[in-house]
């Protein structure tokens, strides 16, 4: 058995070229095809590693060299793209978020399981140096029992500036989803049950639009959530604020945490972190490579991850409802 992971890269955009910059620092893992429908963008991808370009899925997927896939595309494609990967026999990391409905990722789960194959979603802050050492001091009892974790993130996000339509799907809600959920609410909500390796139990949310860039989606939530271990969560997100906010409180029994632009304290004194933010894509992409290499399974597996994508379902439907909404009615049969 190889020790290199031979992969095709689907769609070749933005975040395709963080993708392929961490396969190149990865020795356990190469990048032999890529596919875009915009030929020159595949082109030009494809150039720098000298990979086959492909402008449709199938002649990638009959590739007999492609052991796996990474997915890059639009969010309203993950879906389809991933089981038709998983259903010509290649492993698969798709990037956040797994998909727009709870039952589409199921579908993705059950396609990889069914084929034997590896599903990882691209949960990049997972694999932070920072959020390992808050995950570990969390666990280690470093603050006691959590009680309360606050965080923020706050940005002004316009996909299209100048008028450049080429993202457009981000706009677009059946192609992008209610952006601030689905966009950047991934990131956020699933690092939350991660943190305190426990999951989410009650959902009560609240969305506005303030501004019309997002054409009359949602473009602001704060939801509060209720762990299965007593903690509560919130976290407050939105995509139209022209000051940004990246931070987060932790209040445990015995001490607190803080981060914010990236340093972290513990009772007001800074922790030192090994590695850098920047390392997690590479972190993440030899994780994927590993697993699949190995048959193990990724921290930031389909399954892992569905839960994080209920959370984001049902704040969506409570914020609807204006009601609390329970995650046992997101619970597979
Ligand atoms: N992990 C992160 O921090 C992070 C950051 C940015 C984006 N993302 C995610 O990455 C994904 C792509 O986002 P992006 O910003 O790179 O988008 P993008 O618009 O820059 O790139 C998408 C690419 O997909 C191509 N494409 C469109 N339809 C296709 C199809 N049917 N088959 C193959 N290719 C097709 C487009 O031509 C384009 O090159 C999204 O899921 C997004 O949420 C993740």
């Amino acid at each position: 058995m190889s020790n290199v992971l031979s992969v095709g890269v689907i769609g070749a955009g933005g975040i395709a070229r963080s993708h392929m910059n961490a396969i190149e620092a990865n020795d356990n893992i190469q990048m032999v095809a890529v596919m875009d429908v915009d030929a020159d963008r595949a082109g030009a991808a494809a150039e720098r590693f000298d990979a086959t370009v492909y402008t449709s899925l199938e002649p990638l997927l009959d590739d007999a060299r492609v052991e796996a896939v990474h997915v890059c595309t639009p969010h309203y494609l993950h879906a389809d793209q991933v089981v038709a990967a998983a259903e010509a026999g290649k492993h698969v990391l798709v990037e956040k978020p797994m998909a727009l409905t709870l039952a589409d990722c199921d579908r993705m789960i059950d396609a990889c399981d069914c084929a034997g194959k590896i599903l990882m979603v691209g949960q990049v802050m997972r694999y932070y140096p920072v959020s390992r050492t808050i995950r570990k001091m969390i666990a280690d009892g470093e603050i006691g029992q959590v009680g309360h974790l606050i965080r923020r993130r706050y940005s002004f996000f316009n996909p299209t500036p100048g008028g450049n339509d080429s993202r457009h799907w981000y706009l677009d809600l059946e192609m992008g989803g209610i952006c601030v959920l689905y966009c950047f609410g991934p990131h956020e909500y699933d690092i939350l049950h991660w943190y305190l390796n426990s999951p989410v139990t009650q959902v009560y949310a609240q969305g506005s639009a303030s501004t019309d860039l997002y054409r009359g989606q949602k473009d602001s939530y704060t939801a509060m959530m209720t762990h299965e271990n007593g903690a509560v969560s919130v976290l407050s997100q939105t995509v139209v604020c022209h000051t940004s906010a990246h931070d987060q409180y932790i209040i445990g029994s015995k001490g607190s945490m803080m981060l914010a632009g990236g340093n972290l304290t513990l009772n007001g004194e800074e922790v030192s972190v090994e590695g850098a933010t920047r390392d997690g894509m590479s972190n993440q992409i030899r994780e994927f490579a590993t697993c699949c290499l190995e048959g193990s399974e990724p921290d930031a597996s389909g399954h892992s991850v569905r839960h994080s994508m209920a959370v984001i379902e049902a704040a969506k439907i409570s914020a609807e409802r204006n009601a609390p909404v329970l995650m046992s009615e997101f619970d597979r049969d």
